[in-house]
């Protein structure tokens, strides 16, 4: 369960933008803080640029969690990944953000910009957000993703 003292990082590109503003908007309403991390408008712009900043701030421990978005949801997964303390789960359902809560203890969400009703990526950030993760024998499933650390 993120607490709403918590601050949650957001970035997306332009194929996230919509969702981007739209999800920060929920989040704020709710009560949580957020750090954006961009893009600000939508104009094309590469992926990279925005989610290797917040991957880096969630690896070297400046922030819990975050949610990055782009068209596919794809290369924001893909860039955020390479971050040995971070596990990204790309998720279009709300059973999705559950079990990547619960079973991945993922760190970020990541969001299909271009496939998905605004209002199901809210549900699927709600779920991520007060799912905790189980343990058990997930962690040692977990501890051996990371190949360096
Ligand atoms: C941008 O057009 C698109 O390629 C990007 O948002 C994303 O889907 C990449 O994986």
């Amino acid at each position: 369960m993120i607490d709403s003292s918590t601050i949650i990082a957001i970035a997306s590109d332009h194929g996230g933008f919509e969702m981007k503003e739209f999800i920060k908007t929920k989040l704020e309403t709710a009560g949580y803080r957020t750090k954006d991390f961009g893009t600000h408008s939508d104009s094309s712009v590469d992926y990279p640029d925005m989610i290797h900043p917040l991957a880096e701030s969630i690896n070297n421990g400046d922030f819990e969690i975050g949610i990055i978005i782009c068209g596919s949801g794809n290369g924001a997964q893909m860039t955020a990944n390479k971050y040995s303390g971070i596990r990204a789960g790309l998720c279009w359902n709300e059973e999705q953000a559950m079990l990547t809560r619960l079973h991945n203890n993922a760190n970020i969400l990541a969001l299909p910009g271009r496939f998905i009703p605004l209002e199901q990526a809210w549900k699927i950030t709600r779920i991520f957000l007060t799912t905790d993760f189980e343990g058990g024998r997930h962690t040692k499933r977990v501890d051996k993703i990371a190949i360096n650390s």
